[in-house]
């Protein structure tokens, strides 16, 4: 009897540790993902959807229709978002060069085995208070027009346009998301744009930023930016609001309610934080703030005024270095990975944690410039020293200077570990030409690792820009020995 009973628990054992196996698959990622190209030294397309299909990415969105990032999606099934550049919107206000763009950028790539085209992102946040009303003529007929010519594809590809949660607000003496609606100054555009999305079945894109409440305003509860942690919590009309993330999502469903469409489907286009450049930007704050928006995703928990399941798509997926920083230092840095494809930090994109969570996984097949580094020299003459200023200038502007910032991760440097970081930049930036370690004989290539602490001095990699323009190149190469062999 006893030996039967143990044979029992013997096989429950197994049969949990066959459960337990299958368990620990990891989940479907939760998030889509923003994918931006403005970087000095991009990686090979096809290496991040490699990347991407490892991690359960199954939508992204990219910042224009580049032939070469799009194709390397086709086949993969991955939802894609393209957009047009808010400088192509007074084009799209003729309805043939939409039906062009349309024709181009997006039908040829709807053939079975193509790419899943799904959105059409029509502009960037056009309505941004910084771009002066720029685009406030043209955003409206360029929607129209795109969504025109993709209804004419007859492919149910959907146009929208990226908002910036600017387009709403609350008053200040009322800060709460039922007193929300849209700016009083573009209130008639948000109209017309909530009518036709309405009418076309299009959701509303919006870009919510917490870690931006917090950069602007000194005094915005800290905690408030991120989820669950308890702290400050606001009552409007009977609903409990914990982070700003939620009170901002619901003003702008409040916004639409009163533009008499509280039932248009909305996308959280862009959410991210930044990991650099300011000190609120930091790996250990962007853990804290998606651990927390994913897990919040994961459960399907939605807002206190719309419950359930959200679309959002992280902003952003890597690092770039040629954005501007106009807004801040902390532009070059939303990555949740490096320039190099390399994770900043642990994140379960699954956002269920135990067995089924699913690590962030880098780009795979990544190659670097040798390991040297360009610093300053200790032995420059001492009459050469007032030129340092403006070579560090030089460098800054045409390298990437942010990490040096007040708070950042290389802001502790010392005076000669500023000029050693900005010098680098440059020489790396350059691909290590050696005319680009000169700066007037105050800087020298060595071989020894220059990082020290938090800072690290990188070693840039090799630019598939680079590499795809060699490899077109002995195409061309190979296609002209193939002529002259039939000559
Ligand atoms: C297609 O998109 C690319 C990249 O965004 C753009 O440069 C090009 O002008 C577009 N093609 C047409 C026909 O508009
Ligand atoms: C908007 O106007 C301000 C002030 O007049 C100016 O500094 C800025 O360059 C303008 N921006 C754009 C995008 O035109
Ligand atoms: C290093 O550079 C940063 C950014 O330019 C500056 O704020 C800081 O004062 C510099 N530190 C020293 C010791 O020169
Ligand atoms: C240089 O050192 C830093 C910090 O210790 C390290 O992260 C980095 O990988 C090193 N770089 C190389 C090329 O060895």
């Amino acid at each position: 009897m006893a030996v039967v009973r143990w044979q029992w628990w013997r096989w429950a054992y197994c049969a949990t540790a066959v459960i337990l196996a299958v368990a620990a698959e990891p989940g479907e990622g939760v998030v889509g993902m923003n994918w931006g190209t403005m970087m000095s030294h991009p990686m090979l397309p096809a290496d991040v959807v490699k990347m991407l299909k490892a991690n359960g990415i199954k939508k992204v969105k990219l910042f224009d229709a580049d032939e070469w990032t799009v194709s390397s999606l086709a086949g993969t099934g991955i939802e894609v978002m393209l957009a047009i550049p808010n400088d192509q919107l007074s084009r799209m206000g003729d309805i043939d060069h939409a039906r062009d763009w349309v024709k181009h950028n997006v039908s040829r790539y709807l053939s079975p085995g193509g790419v899943n085209i799904k959105y059409v992102a029509v502009g960037n946040e056009p309505f941004l208070k910084s771009y002066n009303g720029s685009y406030l003529k043209t955003t409206v007929p360029a929607l129209k027009n795109v969504q025109k010519a993709l209804d004419e594809e007859g492919k149910g590809v959907k146009a929208t346009v990226p908002l910036n949660a600017d387009v709403y607000d609350s008053p200040a003496d009322n800060p709460v998301p039922s007193a929300g609606s849209f700016r009083a100054d573009i209130r008639h555009l948000m109209q017309q744009i909530v009518d036709f999305l309405h009418a076309s079945g299009a959701p509303f894109l919006v870009n919510i930023y917490p870690f931006l409440s917090l950069y602007a305003n000194q005094n915005f509860p800290f905690d408030f930016a991120f989820f669950g942690a308890g702290g400050r919590s606001i009552a409007d009309k009977g609903l409990q609001y914990s982070n700003v993330f939620d009170a901002n999502f619901d003003t702008l469903l409040w916004s639409l309610k009163k533009a008499g469409a509280g039932d248009l489907k909305v996308i959280v286009g862009e959410v991210g934080w930044p990991t650099d450049g300011d000190k609120s930007a930091s790996p250990a704050l962007a853990e804290r703030f998606y651990g927390g928006l994913v897990k919040k995703l994961a459960a399907e928990e939605g807002t206190p005024l719309r419950p359930g399941k959200m679309e959002v798509y992280i902003f952003s997926l890597i690092d770039e270095d040629l954005k501007s920083i106009a807004p801040g230092g902390f532009e070059r840095h939303w990555g949740i990975l490096r320039y190099d494809g390399k994770p900043k930090f642990r994140l379960d994109l699954a956002g269920k944690g135990g067995g089924t969570a699913r690590w962030v996984a880098g780009v795979a097949g990544v190659q670097y410039l040798p390991a040297q580094w360009c610093v300053f020299d200790k032995a420059a003459k001492k009459e050469d020293l007032p030129l340092l200023e403006g070579n560090v200038d030089y460098a800054c502007s045409h390298g990437d200077c942010t990490s040096l910032g007040y708070g950042s991760s290389c802001g502790a440097l010392d005076a000669a570990g500023n000029v050693s970081y900005a010098f680098n930049m440059y020489f790396q930036m350059q691909d290590q030409d050696i005319r680009a370690c000169d700066f007037q004989g105050l800087a020298k290539i060595t071989d020894k690792n220059a990082s020290r602490g938090t800072c690290l001095f990188p070693i840039q990699i090799v630019s598939a820009a680079a590499a795809g323009g060699a490899a077109l190149f002995s195409a061309l190469l190979s296609a002209a020995a193939a002529v002259l062999a039939l000559l």
